[in-house]
């Protein structure tokens, strides 16, 4: 026997008629093969209000509803009962003449639907079961929606999160390189005063420190000190953090960025040349766009240095094209690897035993920002980086 009215099933039947509600009783008491009052599956209601709040005490199993009440009448009936019961089936019932309100209930959140004098039996009980398991099934696919959206936003934070520890990474990695090439630049007038203290010594073991000779030595001590304290102040400027978007001549930018890999270059014998045959104004973040051709000029000498080049050379030439200000990087050390060329630019990316695969990511996020955009590809020997910026006309002051 297919029992698809369980005894523990309580149906709310939310009906303004006494006599519609009767018959609907008799029916179902039919189906639940009630035999005694104890049993009762019914519950009553004849208003909205009064459905509403029946169903917040007794938590029925189905609720049939019918769409012309004292207080509610239509498709809003289905959705203030569909708004308190998210997930308890509702099937409608319709008069014999307002039947073509059943697609909009079933739309409004209505599981099934009966004409109200035209079922039997059976009818109410597939009906009832229906909803049923269309009210589950529904309830299932609202919650995986749920969790997927959950999950989707999870993931966003996540990424956002990741981000910002790739920008963190990718600044504490050029400090690298700008801490090394402050100790590059300070070695000389670091030897110096070292020097100098011990002439100061030797005159004045020897009798010759006069008072002309002491104000050369200060002198002298004041110019070395200036030197080192102007390399700190070169780099600190790069550092800062709440820059503003100004105009710039694109010269500026490469030459910083080549300032900080000074040292790097010089101990790694590579030659460099930089033809600026114009020049191109563009508008950003300074240190910013110099941060992005440092990344690239890191690569290129990590590239020469990996092949172990003793003619390594990188050439930077700038042009302005299509108002475009453009920025072409090229090396000789030995190129991208062909099925790498197209990653290169992906985060996490690298070919080297200890790099992070972010220096190339963060170059092109910082000349999006830019609205501009950059390339990759391989040249004769090596690899040729090239930087597009959108050109602006020169500041006026
Ligand atoms: N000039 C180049 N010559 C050869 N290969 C290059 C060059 N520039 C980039 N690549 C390749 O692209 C990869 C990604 O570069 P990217 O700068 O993003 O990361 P990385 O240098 O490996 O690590 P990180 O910069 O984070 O320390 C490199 O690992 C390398 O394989
Ligand atoms: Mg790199």
């Amino acid at each position: 026997m297919n029992k698809t009215f369980q005894h523990a099933e309580t149906i709310l039947v939310v009906e303004d008629d006494p006599g519609d509600f009767g018959l609907i009783r008799a029916l179902i008491r039919l189906a639940h093969h009630v035999q005694s009052d104890d049993e009762e599956p019914v519950i009553w209601a004849q208003t909205l209000v009064d459905g509403l709040t029946k169903a917040g005490q007794q938590q029925p199993d189905v609720v049939l509803l019918d769409l012309s009440l004292p207080d509610s009448s239509g498709v809003a009936t289905v959705r203030s009962m569909r708004t308190a019961l998210p997930d308890v089936p509702i099937v409608v019932l319709t008069g014999h003449d307002d039947s073509w309100l059943s697609i909009a209930a079933l739309e409004a959140g209505a599981q099934d639907y009966l004409v109200k004098g035209q079922f039997d039996v059976d009818a109410l009980k597939r009906a009832v079961r229906n909803a049923r398991v269309r009210g589950a099934l529904e309830s299932r696919l609202r919650l995986l929606n749920e969790t997927l959206e959950q999950r989707v936003q999870e993931e966003l934070a996540k990424n956002r999160e990741k981000d910002l520890v790739l920008i963190q990474q990718s600044r504490l990695a050029t400090m690298g390189e700008v801490l090394h090439n402050i100790a590059h630049q300070w070695r000389q007038p670091l030897n110096a005063l070292a020097v100098l203290q011990a002439n100061i010594k030797d005159a004045f073991e020897y009798g010759e420190l006069t008072r002309e000779s002491i104000v050369k030595y200060t002198e002298d001590g004041e110019r070395y000190i200036q030197k080192m304290s102007k390399t700190i102040d070169d780099f600190r400027n790069f550092f800062q953090s709440a820059e503003k978007s100004t105009r710039f001549n694109l010269v500026e930018s490469v030459r910083q960025a080549l300032s900080i890999m000074d040292a790097s270059f010089e101990v790694g014998k590579i030659a460099i040349a930089v033809e600026t045959p114009v020049d191109v104004f563009v508008e950003g973040m300074f240190n910013e766009l110099s941060h992005a051709l440092l990344n690239v000029l890191v690569n290129a000498r990590d590239a020469i240095k990996a092949k172990g080049r003793p003619d390594g050379v990188i050439l930077i030439w700038l042009a302005h094209e299509d108002n475009m200000g453009i920025i072409r990087i090229r090396d000789n050390g030995g190129g991208i690897p062909e099925k790498a060329l197209s990653k290169v630019f992906d985060p996490y990316f690298t070919t080297k035993e200890n790099g992070t695969g972010i220096g190339l990511y963060m170059t092109r996020m910082i000349l999006e920002h830019m609205h501009g955009r950059i390339e990759a590809r391989n040249v004769e020997d090596g690899a040729e980086i090239a930087i597009f910026v959108p050109a602006v006309s020169p500041p006026t002051s």
